[in-house]
């Protein structure tokens, strides 16, 4: 077994890499894969803590025979549900008959509803510990981060945490399992992008997780997703602890949809009257041509946003749409918020961006902007006073 999926003496990294799915969920573009982790901790007894995605359950069997030889699993254990982790279950239990699948009362309530499966289990409660002999797992619910059934489990000799979703990233593996032994930076934005579209939902259960393990003394954070984080602990902890409480960083997104360009010159001034005011970055995105996953990692990210549209079927133009409807799903607070809309004949997307705005509490930077047709020399001064208040308020 290689020695790059050494976590330490006794743990060892078992998951995979996934280079050929396009969506994650069938839904978030993948453009550099996703890893789907799974480790053995190794005891008298052994533990596997999850699985893999149904396409590479060979590829986990063979990894864990590698690993330990013709030893039997006598645990998996069970932090989450959601199939891209779970779907590898019942191989696994063909593989090894007497293995105990360890779970909470609605990871079992799960594990019969999806694959039928009801013997052979162990209910795990909140605080409850596992012997492996010589290693400990102790169990902490974590419901929400990301689904209602997740917990994490702490490997108490080696203050090793296997966090399921929580501290994962997109982005596969490049041989390299540990931070400290692979370059970061593809990683950071795509941590961001991963958050906003997957767990950006359930900032407080994420809040409420962080205090919970912050008691813990961890040396690394083995998730289900991406790198295993030792060197950067704090750093990425921190990240999870800002993007969960909704602050954003200093920097203003432009988020706008344009037919024929008329709203996207009073994008593009927005943008140079900001630049103009020292602010940076200016991160712009036209919606009908930047994928959502990636507006919402940038909105996550910044405090700032500045959101514009034209009217269409008297309301929002559809790409800005679906922006709206993803920030209000993720309930997310704590913008400085600004606003613009454009019409030929009836003017109705300015006001319903500003009222989306007052419904989400965001601190406003003004009155919308509201453009009848083309752009005229007088918008500028009018994108000029939304970009001062803006920048005075971040
Ligand atoms: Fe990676 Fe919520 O599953």
């Amino acid at each position: 077994m290689s020695e790059n999926f050494k976590i330490n003496r006794f743990v060892r990294y078992v998951g995979v890499n996934d280079r050929k799915t396009h969506l994650f969920e069938n839904l978030w573009p993948l453009p550099q894969g996703v890893s789907y982790n799974a480790y053995l901790v190794i005891g008298e007894k052994i533990a596997l803590i999850d699985t893999v995605e149904a396409c590479f359950t060979a590829e986990l069997l063979e990894k864990i025979v590698r690993t330990v030889g013709n030893r039997p699993l006598d645990y998996l254990v069970i932090n989450h549900m959601e199939p891209d982790h779970s779907s590898s279950i019942n191989a696994v239990r063909q593989a090894y008959p007497d293995v105990q699948i360890v779970g909470n009362a609605k990871t079992l309530q799960m594990l019969e509803g999806y694959y039928g499966i009801h013997k052979g289990t162990l209910e795990v409660k909140e605080g409850d510990s596992l012997c492996l002999g010589g290693e400990t797992l102790r169990f902490y619910l974590t419901p929400m981060v990301h689904w209602p059934e997740t917990m994490m489990t702490y490997c108490e000799q080696e203050k090793l945490l296997f966090s399921g979703d929580a501290f994962g990233t997109f982005g596969a593996l490049n041989g390299a399992v540990l931070d400290q032994d692979m370059d970061l930076s593809p990683y950071w934005d795509e941590m961001y992008r991963y958050y906003a579209n997957i767990v950006g939902k359930y900032g407080s259960p994420v809040q409420k997780a962080l205090q919970k393990l912050s008691g813990l003394n961890i040396q690394a954070i083995c998730p289900t997703h991406g790198p295993v984080w030792k060197k950067e602990i704090s750093r990425v902890i921190g990240i999870y602890d800002k993007l969960s409480r909704y602050e954003g960083e200093k920097g203003v997104v432009i988020a706008y949809g344009s037919m024929y360009g008329n709203t996207a010159q009073t994008a593009m001034h927005m943008a140079e009257e900001l630049a103009a005011l020292g602010m940076e970055p200016v991160v712009m995105h036209n919606l009908s041509v930047s994928p959502l996953s990636e507006v919402l990692r940038d909105v996550f990210k910044y405090r700032g946003l500045v959101i514009g549209s034209p009217t269409y079927n008297a309301g929002i133009f559809p790409p800005v749409e679906a922006l709206l409807n993803a920030l209000a799903a993720r309930n997310v607070k704590n913008r400085v918020y600004g606003c613009f809309g454009s019409f030929t004949w009836a003017g109705a997307a300015a006001g319903k961006l500003q009222d989306f705005g007052v419904a989400m509490n965001w601190d406003s930077a003004g009155e919308p902007l509201e453009l009848k047709q083309g752009y005229t020399k007088e918008k500028t001064e009018a994108c000029a006073l939304l970009a001062k208040n803006l920048v005075a308020k971040l």
